[in-house]
């Protein structure tokens, strides 16, 4: 297993990265203690989905002492948007609307121009647009939602790049990051710039509150270097929400938008998302005949992950579709036809929202 923020790899062990990384679980009474806060315990909290977090428990002392925190999340403008990336977005929006909170999402065309030898600016710039789009597509309100295109918005976030930077030696940056001798040295500087945004919102509004971080858990080590300065600049430790990723419709690994074949873009058309499904990777046996006799199994299957992650909210009909599955009573076919239209509703409707969102995108931009 591989679990960092430029590569997943292998057959990702959540228990042992809670270790590994040194985060917490997230507790039952944790869970209670949001609950509270947000009416139903949210389906990616109650199937842990989210899975681990740092300082939630702090951050809700704060709140209900009447300290309230923000939001923040990002993104790596790469490539298109897959159903994968939308899976923690769906999550922080669920928190913006529980909480009224503001968002604060970082596009980083920058890091992506960085790390990548044959990608040039105008490319990752072009994403962080279209990627941006997908955000909004979600219902995002704009008067708390502040976009930072890095490379549009870097005069804002200069002088606390700098002061962040200064705080961390090369030496904690290469142990937490593993940079080589042939690292180029705008990657070796370039966490810096995503600490930034834990920090931004004093700078614009005043007030001292601490970021809540909803997102994957390979963004971990930016957030290990940043607790580490947050206190000695006067702000809190940015506390985050961890979650896992969503499998790929091939055999094990997560979603990845290097392997479209086994990715659901979010603008792939009805025809593209059913021929991606019916090549998709499942419990099933050799043939119907053996599998109506011996079931399949819903624990390996790429198509059963979808229901489990996004489609299926309700836990008794999910409980059922796993029943009629592990003893051959549904086929793959079904259950196949099943997402594929169910994904093929949400994505036509997701299109729909993201064509509109080409109209109000310049009022997400962060402001001055
Ligand atoms: N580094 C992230 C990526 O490559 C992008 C990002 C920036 C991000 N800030 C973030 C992701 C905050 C999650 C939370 O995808």
């Amino acid at each position: 297993m591989v679990v960092t923020p430029w590569e997943v790899k292998g057959k990702v062990d959540y228990q042992r990265l809670i270790k590994e990384f040194g985060t917490q679980p997230l507790t039952e009474d944790l869970l209670k203690r949001l609950e509270r806060y947000t009416g139903s315990l949210h389906l990616q909290l109650d199937r842990q989905i989210f899975f681990s977090h740092r300082d939630l428990d702090a951050v809700l002392d704060l709140y209900e002492k009447g300290t309230k925190f923000v939001l923040y999340t990002g993104r790596g403008p790469s490539g298109p948007v897959h159903i994968g990336h939308l899976v923690p977005w769906i999550f922080t929006l669920h928190m913006q609307q529980k909480f009224n909170t503001r968002l604060y999402f970082q596009l980083t065309d920058d890091e992506k121009f960085l790390i990548d030898d044959s990608v040039d600016l105008k490319t990752t710039q072009h994403w962080a647009y279209e990627n941006a789009l997908d955000l909004v597509a979600l219902g995002f309100k704009p008067e708390d939602t502040f976009i930072i295109y890095d490379t549009q918005d870097m005069d804002l976030l200069y002088d606390l790049t700098l002061e962040v930077a200064k705080r961390i030696t090369y030496s904690t940056a290469r142990s937490t990051f593993g940079f080589q001798d042939s690292t180029n040295i705008g990657w070796v500087y370039w966490p810096a710039i995503q600490a930034v945004p834990c920090f931004i919102h004093k700078k614009l509004t005043g007030e001292n509150v601490p970021a809540l971080i909803p997102a994957a858990i390979d963004q971990d080590p930016y957030w290990r270097v940043t607790r580490d300065i947050a206190q000695k600049l006067g702000y809190y430790k940015p506390a985050q929400i961890h979650c896992r990723f969503l499998p790929g419709l091939g055999a094990g690994g997560k979603m990845s938008a290097s392997m479209p074949e086994t990715s659901i873009f979010t603008k792939d058309s009805p025809e593209i998302v059913k021929k991606k499904i019916w090549n998709a990777f499942t419990g099933g046996k050799g043939t119907a005949a053996e599998q109506r006799k011996t079931g399949a199994d819903p624990t390996i299957c790429s198509i059963f992950q979808y229901y489990f992650f996004l489609f299926e909210q309700d836990k008794t009909k999910l409980a059922e579709r796993e029943r009629r599955c592990k003893c051959g009573e549904m086929l793959c076919g079904e259950c196949k036809k099943d997402v594929a239209e169910k994904l093929g509703k949400f994505l036509e409707e997701h299109q729909k929202r993201r064509e509109k969102a080409k109209d109000t995108i310049e009022q997400y931009h962060i402001k001055r």
